[in-house]
């Protein structure tokens, strides 16, 4: 038999992804986005995602096609996120899955939005090794996984965030400082020229106690909010990049102390980081120094792969194929709040 062609869709916040991946390897891609719709309300309008979804989802999955080279009749199975996200934009994706996969009549399978992003690595090094900790920090999480097979094995949330997500941090941080929407990349643009050192901003839940894997970024961005106010009340002219990158070293710090230490006391060789912070350079390079310091692997998919897509979910579908596992059929529902 030849090999399972599977189309992976993504649909579980502002990016609609169709992904097309046969035997571990990423054939080609569509994405689309409606980031630039949300930008006035400074973060994700799930009916406006919804919406944009739907327009987007036949041309974005053209483009995946003739990206990959393939006709949709050589589509063999179809995988698509059935949970977390936001419940309309879920449904859009997961209904357009769904009748995909019913007009070839081919399986379908559901997929975890979290498991989809630790199996994105996979398709720029290879398979993971036996174990590893996966950090995924975007606009919509923070969560440190410990990941065996990603397809025999349950995946171990260890923890995540108690308020705002690492991302999501940053875009708040940004409106404070009137940089604009998405906060990451023109915080890290501000925080090029500061000091990180120039404020002390709080580094929740550091020693952790009973929760060292759990983050907490709702109390810093009120004390950047606190900050800018005191020095605007004096009538001083705001540091913007002092303030920017000592954020952004409050925020690196945290997640490097707690991804490594959940490497070293489950006594593994590797750390994947993905999702759309992982384009923060502050981070990459902290990370990278750490990993370096305790001989330990980092790995980082190109950003394209570390932002929610459709070829991550493609990826863990075709694991799932090739383990030979149960299709979840037509009538699975989507679960907005599904946990691992
Ligand atoms: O994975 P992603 O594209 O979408 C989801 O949220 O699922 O991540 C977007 C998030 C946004 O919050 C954005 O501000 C953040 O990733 N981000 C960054 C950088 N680039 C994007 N955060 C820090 N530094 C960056 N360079
Ligand atoms: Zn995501």
């Amino acid at each position: 038999t030849s090999a399972p062609v599977v189309l992976g869709v993504e649909s579980s916040c502002d990016e609609t992804g169709f992904g097309i991946v046969s035997d571990g390897v990423l054939l080609g891609q569509g994405l689309a986005s409606s980031a630039r719709q949300h930008a006035e309300f400074g973060g994700v309008v799930p009916e406006i995602a919804a919406r944009a979804h739907l327009d987007a989802a036949v041309p974005t999955l053209q483009i995946a096609l003739a990206d990959a080279g393939v006709e949709l009749g050589d589509i063999t199975h179809v995988a698509a996120t059935s949970g977390p996200g936001l419940a309309t934009a879920v449904h859009v994706g997961l209904a357009a899955a769904k009748s995909i996969a019913w007009a070839l009549d081919v399986p379908l399978y559901g997929v975890h939005h979290l498991a989809g992003h630790a199996a994105a690595d996979t398709l720029e090094h290879g398979p993971l090794p036996d174990e590893s900790i996966v950090l995924i920090v975007s606009g919509g999480h923070t969560s440190i996984l410990h990941v065996r097979d990603l397809v025999r094995d349950p995946i171990v949330h260890l923890g995540d965030t108690l308020d705002d997500a690492a991302g999501e941090a940053f875009d708040k941080v940004a409106r404070l400082l009137g940089l604009g929407y998405p906060g990451g990349p023109v915080v890290s643009k501000a925080a090029a020229g500061g000091d990180p050192r120039a404020f002390t901003f709080p580094r929740a839940l550091m020693r952790g106690g009973d929760a060292p894997y759990m983050f907490s970024f709702s109390g810093l961005k009120t004390a950047v909010a606190r900050t800018v106010e005191t020095i605007e009340r004096d009538g001083a002219a705001v540091p913007i990049a002092d303030i920017a990158a000592s954020f952004e070293q409050a925020v690196v710090d945290v997640l490097v102390a707690k991804a490594l230490k959940a490497v070293r006391e489950k006594d593994l060789q590797t750390l994947v980081i993905v999702g759309g912070v992982a384009a923060n350079a502050r981070l990459r390079t902290s990370a990278q120094e750490a990993c370096d310091r305790a001989g330990i692997e980092l790995r980082i998919p190109p950003i394209s792969l570390c932002t929610d897509n459709g070829a991550m979910i493609a990826a863990v579908g075709d694991l799932l194929v090739r383990a030979g596992a149960e299709p979840s059929g037509l009538a699975i529902p989507a679960d907005p709040s599904a946990v691992l």
